[in-house]
């Protein structure tokens, strides 16, 4: 049986074949919440979990049918409570128990070591902008019973009237940044999902402030605003972190450890096909789709896919020329006038017919409803990025082909597959290998809280280096902006220009 020892340290034990992390508390009288780190030494950096005080958390590797970890058998962490002072029981378990939890799991982490560490003080955060995605707050207690959302900011009734909702009637209100940093001296965080168009100097303020910074994808909606909030983050040198969870998803870790470790051998080419099923709802009411707000859905929605094909080519862009058009939304009866930036309550639910049958879009729309990017990557990696808002089904199809092999995922979230074929046949639906995506069941819930997690993390100084790089965020902003100028002046290729 292992436990804690004076360091701190976690103790494994082997146990059924696999292994398992068991411990005390300490000498808390109240609950309090231990953080596991899992660390691989090929990832990037530690992968943090952290364990909440009522929740079941469960971190389950790969298993090794999948080829991704052959040394390694199933590990299951399985926190069953945590009470103050008393022995706080991990066991292990062949299933785990819920397999929508497994998704905690990221197939980048690896049992290899682990730590926990006490959360000393209680951290108080911001959410700035209190719409659909001020939710991704509701993480940060999951993550640390000592740390919440205390603050928010939002200009208007129905945003506050949320933030109450989300966070509680005894959060501090404000309308806007600077109120809330004359009045808030002593914040841990601050989480910015606002509307895109706010990003850049709203950051640019709390970083100025010391504040370590969330800011939700685009970083900007100018190339020249990412790099200034680039030049802000060296010179202050308060933490920001652009919120990318899609480098989080099952899907893409599988993609990315897949190609890390040669099976495909060296990547010439990337084509993701985005079918944005819900586009009309999620984006078309509102001020998601003025240009004024957002500049372009190839950043809105494709500034993720540029990402994750920057970080599956380990390349950026360096030159694109792309086509789109409003092909469909444009025509569609009875539009509402422009709401600004406030939230829509119309977007949600997302399933109110096929295109023809679609009525009370934003009268000001004025961005493409369908897009095709042609990328240029350092090292003459070609890529593609295929962006539709009005297809039936909502989900990313990803095809990677290296020297030695093809990899593509079917279905992005847990229930799907990555498939990879090495030898040459003709058209065969059974792959060399299959890898089972686990996690993200119909959506990023728990890439969300991996990225948070690792936030939290970062944002408290415990680790150094993230996932999701500022530079990295600055160049997918970059590179569908000039998609997009390409996309609005006839096809021309452009040079993306380097930060
Ligand atoms: N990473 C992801 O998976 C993901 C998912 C959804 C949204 N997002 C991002 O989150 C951001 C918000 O998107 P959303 O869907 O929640 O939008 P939303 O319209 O639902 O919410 C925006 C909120 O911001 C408020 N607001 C408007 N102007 C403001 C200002 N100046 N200061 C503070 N608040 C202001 C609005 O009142 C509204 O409550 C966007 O940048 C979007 O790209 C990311």
């Amino acid at each position: 049986m292992g436990g804690r020892s004076g360091d701190g340290r976690l103790r494994y034990r082997r146990d059924v074949g696999l292994p398992t992390a068991q411990g005390t508390c300490g000498d808390s009288d109240r609950p309090v919440a231990y953080r596991v780190v899992l660390t691989n030494p090929d990832a990037e950096g530690p992968v943090p979990f952290e364990f909440s005080e009522t929740s079941v958390m469960i971190a389950q590797r790969q298993p090794d049918s999948a080829g991704l970890a052959p040394t390694d058998a199933t590990l299951v962490v399985w926190k069953t409570y945590l009470q103050a002072g008393l022995v706080s029981t991990w066991a292990s378990c062949v299933a785990p128990p819920r397999p929508a939890w497994s998704a905690w799991c990221d197939p980048l982490a690896g049992a290899i070591r682990a730590d926990w560490r006490r959360t000393p003080m209680p951290r108080e955060f911001a959410v700035i902008g209190c719409g659909s995605r001020a939710n991704i707050g509701l993480n940060i207690p999951r993550i640390d019973p000592d740390a919440k959302v205390t603050v928010a900011v939002d200009p208007y009734d129905d945003g506050q009237a949320r933030a109450r909702e989300l966070f509680g009637d005894e959060v501090r209100l404000y309308t806007d940044v600077d109120q809330m940093l004359a009045a808030e001296t002593d914040l841990a965080g601050a989480l910015i999902t606002s509307p895109d168009c706010e990003h850049a100097e709203q950051a640019e303020k709390t970083l100025r402030a010391g504040i370590p910074t969330y800011l939700e994808k685009p970083m900007a909606i100018h190339t020249e605003d990412a790099d200034r909030l680039l030049a802000v983050a060296a010179e202050t040198g308060t933490r920001l972190f652009v919120g990318h969870n899609m480098r989080f998803m099952g899907v893409v870790s599988i993609m990315k450890k897949l190609i890390d470790e040669g099976a495909i051998g060296p990547v010439r080419a990337i084509w993701c096909r985005h079918f944005v099923g819900f586009g009309a709802d999620a984006y078309f009411r509102d001020w998601h789709v003025e240009r004024r707000y957002g500049n372009t859905l190839l950043l809105q929605k494709g500034a993720h896919d540029i990402d994750v094909i920057h970080y599956l080519a380990g390349a950026y862009t360096e030159r694109v020329q792309a086509f789109g058009a409003l092909a469909v939304f444009g025509d569609t009866p009875d539009k509402l006038p422009s709401k600004g930036l406030r939230y829509s309550d119309d977007r949600f639910p997302m399933n109110k017919g096929m295109a023809p049958e679609i009525t009370g879009l934003n009268a000001e729309l004025d961005m493409e409803d369908l897009a095709q990017v042609n990328m240029v990557l350092e090292g003459g990696i070609l890529a593609s990025y295929q962006q539709c808002h009005f297809t039936p089904d909502y989900w990313r199809n990803y095809t990677v082909i290296g020297d030695l092999g093809r990899l593509e995922n079917f279905g992005d979230g847990e229930g799907g597959v990555v498939k990879v074929w090495n030898q040459r046949v003709n058209m065969a639906y059974e792959a060399d290998r299959e890898i089972a995506i686990t996690g993200d069941y119909g959506g990023h819930t728990d890439a969300d809280l991996l990225i948070m997690t690792e936030f939290l993390a970062y944002a408290a100084g415990e680790i150094d280096q993230t996932r999701v790089q500022s530079v990295a965020a600055r160049n997918a902003v970059a590179t569908a902006v000039a998609a997009a100028e390409s996309m609005r002046n006839g096809g021309v290729p452009i040079d993306v220009p380097k930060p």
